[in-house]
């Protein structure tokens, strides 16, 4: 069944690209096949769980080394340290870095996990560990995909009579082979500024990558890539890469020890963290994915968009193509109103746009960013008659209509907040801390999120609302939770009321699938300022992200080009907005900037009343454009042939996933020393077919109506571009 909507969805899957859980003889070791790819783990003779393998797909006829532990090395470095074990906890001397750490009442705080069971049901490899004298079992998760990635997550469960604390939980830890030659990559960014690629040689020590704000963050994202420094590129050489699913505070260590061994560990961040495990209760960490390839790095992200079409986001294995969006934020920002959005909605909807979406302001007291969060009425001086007019005139133009939000926020002037001030997120007797003049609830607490379900429901349920784009526009300042399960205002426990990092999250993906499960037709957006909440957590609630509140197409080249080492361009919205642009104040021509929108999900943010006919036509012409080749660039495979970040030109190709349709973008940043233009060494083509090349503007194309691949992929394209922002883009058809 599976497979066969994979089939029907183009994603071929040969039979060696399958997934299985192969025991070996003897029960203690165990084969995770994942597309091309193998995991191999095996419990020693110290009843540990440790890694054996991580690479290439192993033969079905395959043998491995039992599972030994590691020698000791000299009394300083105990057998326990040196192990790659599969989920190290702290005790018996392990001072690498620990994946569990716990803390119990009778004031034992080590733990040493034993080999207790092991069983496979529903695709899901399922390891029983035990602690040696604790009343604790922790169960390691294992999930291998067809698409070239394993699921690890954990369950950590107190099957005893008191309560324990967990001081700090990781999803996994990952071993690679040992070595001094390995080179990281991993995203940080800012507002206005996410999704930047760094990439440094690993040295011995440790590396942090973390959020400590209660979200995924705009400054690092929970995604790694490992090569070797001499091998891996682009297109060729080993890549060990991950991502974790969780969109509060995360932590994943990369940690060289001095003997060079390398592990990566991933989860809950421990910083301010707690979380009590009552008698017979239990705590699921989240999923962290991670895959291997032997093709490079863009082979690393193809893996990694597959997957996440296919099994990730929430209309997988089929997400429907994103829609042309309209939004008005960069043009009126709050100054929403009936009349003005109805006359953007008539000039949206001749340019081909098929959803329309009212931004910030429409609700409460909303003028500025100084009142309203919290009261989510339509508000009578912008919308006098409510939503309906203007959602029944964009349906009329042949678009559905979305609508922004902000749930877990409150401004302290609203209605809400003078009612329940109790509902803000604050430590006792603290002044709240502001950001951008608005506050945290507390989404922690039942009420509070039954409330917000509840408000968001009704919106959707009374008006015929198609998109929700949930914005999330500050992090946490005062995590408190007075009234937290075993703390109270009067008697209170500030280790208790640390669940909140972990309820808050829960709590907000409960929303979003209960609002989903009830409408089935709503598309949801994710954005926080831009990306700050961007993880394969949230992803599995919502269809798309904003990756930044940054419309330049310039830096737009180099955030998307980021962006896309981790997460699909089905997911990576994108408008085209107006110039001199906010950001930097650059001016670019409009077709350059279409031509960057067009890498992800396309939409317009510009003032159209201020458009000339000439814009409406380049629009119109280009949209229409978009249109032919969404389908390949949503669901293709994206080729970063020249990456943006090296030169004054980029190029980037999109395949179709049955290799019928091909289309490359390629921008001139710049032209220097009146150079040509470098040809477009095209990837991933058939080099014996024959492709129909069918340049968008016939005058910057000099070359043959059609070609082979081979010849595509070796000569490839020449173009004329010239100048500065010059950008063109060729589709390609086989024949
Ligand atoms: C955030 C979003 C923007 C816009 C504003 C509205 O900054 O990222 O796109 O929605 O909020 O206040």
């Amino acid at each position: 069944m599976r497979r066969a909507l994979l089939l029907a969805l183009g994603f071929s899957v040969s039979l060696s690209a399958q997934n299985a859980i192969r025991p070996l003889p003897g029960g203690k070791a165990w084969i995770l096949d994942a597309g091309q790819t193998s995991y191999a783990i095996g419990v020693n003779e110290h009843s540990m769980v440790q890694s054996l393998y991580w690479g290439s797909r192993l033969p079905a006829d395959a043998a491995l080394p039992a599972a030994h532990s590691s020698p000791d090395r000299a009394s300083f470095d105990p057998s326990i340290a040196t192990t790659p074990l599969e989920y190290p906890a702290w005790g018996a001397g392990l001072f690498t870095e620990p994946a569990l750490k716990v803390d119990s009442s009778n004031g034992d705080r080590t733990l040493i996990l034993e080999f207790q069971k092991a069983e496979v049901k529903d695709s899901i490899l399922d390891i029983t560990l035990r602690d040696q004298s604790q009343p604790i079992l922790v169960h390691l998760y294992y999930q291998p995909y067809a698409e070239g990635i394993v699921a690890r997550w954990s369950r950590i469960e107190n099957t005893g009579s008191a309560p324990i604390q967990i001081e700090q939980a990781a999803s996994a830890t990952w071993n690679l082979p040992a070595g001094t030659d390995y080179r990281l990559s991993w995203l940080t960014g800012q507002w206005a500024g996410e999704f930047q690629l760094h990439s440094a040689p690993i040295q011995t020590g440790m590396q942090v990558l973390e959020s400590r704000r209660g979200s995924t963050g705009h400054q690092a994202n929970p995604w790694f890539s490992i090569g070797r420094q001499n091998q891996t590129t682009e297109t060729s050489g080993p890549v060990w890469f991950g991502e974790l699913g969780w969109s509060g505070s995360w932590r994943i260590t990369l940690e060289s020890t001095s003997l060079n061994k390398i592990r990566i560990t991933g989860g809950f961040n421990p910083y301010d963290f707690r979380y009590p495990l009552a008698p017979g209760s239990a705590l699921e960490t989240p999923r962290f994915y991670a895959g291997y390839t032997s093709h490079g790095e863009g082979e690393a992200s193809r893996i990694l968009h597959r997957f996440q079409l296919a099994e990730i986001l929430p209309t997988h294995p089929n997400p429907k193509p994103r829609p042309i969006i309209y939004n008005s934020w960069e043009a009126t920002e709050f100054n929403v109103s009936e009349e003005g959005q109805a006359a953007l909605a008539e000039r949206a909807a001749k340019l081909g746009i098929e959803r329309f979406v009212i931004d910030d302001g429409w609700f409460g007291q909303r003028k500025d960013d100084h009142a309203g969060l919290g009261d989510w009425y339509v508000n009578p001086q912008k919308f006098p008659h409510g939503l309906k007019p203007v959602i029944d005139k964009v349906h009329s133009l042949g678009m559905d209509f979305g609508i922004w939000v902000e749930p877990e926020m409150i401004n302290p002037d609203s209605d809400l907040y003078r009612k329940h001030p109790d509902w803000a997120m604050q430590m006792p007797g603290r002044q709240h801390t502001e950001m951008r003049n608005q506050l945290m609830l507390n989404l922690a607490r039942e009420d509070v999120k039954e409330y917000v379900y509840h408000w968001l429901d009704e919106l959707v349920s009374n008006n015929d609302i198609a998109f929700l784009k949930w914005d999330y526009n500050r992090n946490w300042a005062e995590p408190g939770w007075s009234t937290a399960p075993g703390s109270s205002p009067d008697h209170p426990n500030s280790d208790a009321e640390k669940q909140i990092y972990i309820r808050f999250v829960q709590n907000v993906y409960d929303i979003l699938s209960r609002l989903r499960q009830k409408h089935p037709k709503l598309e949801i957006e994710s954005c926080s300022g831009g990306g700050g909440r961007v993880d394969l957590g949230i992803l599995r609630y919502t269809d798309e992200v904003w990756p930044s509140d940054n419309t330049d197409a310039l830096d737009r080249l180099n955030i998307q080009y980021g962006f896309t080492h981790a997460y699909t361009p089905e997911t990576m919205v994108a408008w085209v907005t107006d110039v001199p642009n906010f950001a930097d104040g650059r001016s670019i021509p409009l077709e350059f900037r279409f031509l960057v929108m067009m890498q992800g999900a396309l939409g317009i943010g510009g003032n159209l009343n201020k458009w000339t006919d000439e814009d409406l036509a380049t629009a119109t012409r280009l949209t229409a454009f978009y249109k032919q080749i969404r389908e390949t660039v949503q669901h293709g495979n994206l080729y970063r042939l020249v990456s943006p970040l090296e030169g004054d030109a980029s190029q980037v190709e999109y395949v179709s996933q049955n290799g019928s349709e091909a289309v490359v973008f390629a921008y001139l940043h710049s032209q220097r020393y009146g150079m040509d233009y470098p040809a477009v060494e095209l990837q991933g083509l058939d080099p014996n077919a024959i492709y129909k090349i069918m340049p968008l503007d016939a005058q910057k194309y000099r070359g043959p109506e059609t070609a082979t691949g081979a010849w595509l992929m070796s000569s490839g394209l020449q173009l004329n571009l010239s100048g500065d922002y010059a950008a063109t883009a060729i589709r390609m058809e086989k024949q």
